[in-house]
């Protein structure tokens, strides 16, 4: 079992990872449990592909509620759904939820909790590789508005996260690359020898062998964990985990969010950020040549049909644009990121061109 501590003094908690941890979880959670209720929030495919789990901590007395799968559960209504069951239900202030599924439940289940008589404890069991390594870690809870995502949150922190790398044998292909781009960042922004490692061993991950991805998941928790505990509030170096995200949102824009997973969409800003390092001066040709060649073992999406100009103004459309300036992460060198407030635009646009589909 491996364990990383997330330190934010009277909010810290532990993540554990380990291989066949979804058997103990009516034991571990018992450990969190108060007098009041447990809401175990899913949603319809986890409660169907992972039955036993989901059977196991309804039989050990957990209330469930699953939600509909998918991005369009992320709502507003949807909290006030979970919200209005539990008030139904004589949940009160010692209760506890369960968020058990992919980053929108744990968005969500997140979210509920912070709001519920003004905050109860949640602990996550997050199932797909991106809410393993990202979302899962550092509090950040909330829904989606028609005019904005992730725009009604809080920041609430878990009790505890568990996380059992056999879940992501069920994900499809996609899923998984989905996550494997956050993956990917974390090793370029803050670890040269994940990233090494990611190089040395991309096919037995592909394979997902649940002893190298415990191995490798409990690595991404401690990266984002060490970022946040220094920044909990993305105030400063917070921002560094954004790296390809500046671009890739702005890719999601301007296709609706329909053509490219978050991931697709990242693996192109990645490189696009990469491209605008090197035109700054600040990444060097033979660290954009190796990146550029992983990024193209891991399957890199098809190119964007737009034009520069209107991915580039949807740029400054993001909400961490600040009074109309860009930041940026660019790669100093693998492992180190920095921050670039307010970027030369010809960097930029030369990013951006790498991502435009112009045939
Ligand atoms: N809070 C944060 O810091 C943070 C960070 C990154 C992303 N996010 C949010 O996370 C969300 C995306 O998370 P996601 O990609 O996990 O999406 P998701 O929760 O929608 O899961 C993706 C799909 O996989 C299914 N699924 C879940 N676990 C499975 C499993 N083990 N096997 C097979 N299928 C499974 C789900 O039912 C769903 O259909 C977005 O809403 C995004 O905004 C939050």
């Amino acid at each position: 079992m491996k364990k990383i501590s997330v330190n934010l003094g009277s909010r810290s908690y532990t993540i554990s990872v380990d291989e066949g941890i979804a058997e103990r979880l009516p034991g571990e959670i018992k450990k969190f449990k108060k007098a009041g209720p447990v809401l175990l929030l899913t949603d319809t495919n986890v409660a169907k592909i992972h039955s036993v789990t989901y059977k196991k901590l309804i039989s050990s007395g957990c209330i469930p509620f699953a939600i509909p799968a998918g991005e369009k559960s992320k709502t507003f209504e949807m909290a006030g759904k979970v919200l209005s069951y539990m008030m139904k239900n004589k949940f009160d202030r010692h209760s506890l939820l369960v968020a058990f599924g992919g980053g929108v439940v744990g968005d969500l289940g997140g979210f509920v909790s912070a709001l519920f008589m003004r905050g109860i404890p949640f602990i996550q069991i997050p199932t797909t590789l991106l809410s393993q390594v990202d979302s899962s870690v550092g509090g950040k809870t909330g829904v989606n508005h028609p005019l904005g995502k992730n725009i009604i949150g809080a920041f609430h922190q878990p009790k505890a996260v568990f996380i059992d790398p056999a879940f992501l044998k069920t994900l499809t292909n996609r899923e998984f690359l989905n996550g494997y781009a956050e993956v990917v960042k974390h090793g370029l922004i803050r670890d040269a020898a994940l990233f090494r490692k990611l190089e040395n061993r991309h096919d037995d991950i592909m394979k997902r062998k649940p002893a190298l991805m415990a191995e490798i998941v409990a690595r991404n928790c401690a990266i984002k964990a060490g970022v946040v505990e220094k920044d909990e509030t993305e105030k400063s170096l917070r921002a560094i985990l954004n790296f390809g995200h500046t671009f890739g949102h702005a890719v999601e824009t301007v296709t609706g969010y329909k053509t490219y997973s978050h991931g697709e969409a990242v693996m192109l800003g990645m490189r696009a950020a990469v491209v605008a390092g090197v035109h700054l001066g600040i990444t060097a040709a033979d660290d954009a040549a190796r990146m550029f060649e992983y990024f193209k073992k891991c399957g890199m999406p098809s190119l964007v049909k737009s034009t520069t100009a209107k991915v580039h103004s949807a740029m400054f459309a993001d909400k961490k644009a600040e009074a109309g300036k860009l930041n940026i992460i660019a790669i100093e060198k693998i492992g180190k990121a920095v921050i670039v407030n307010d970027p030369d635009s010809d960097a930029v646009i030369a990013g951006v061109r790498t991502m435009i589909n112009k045939g």
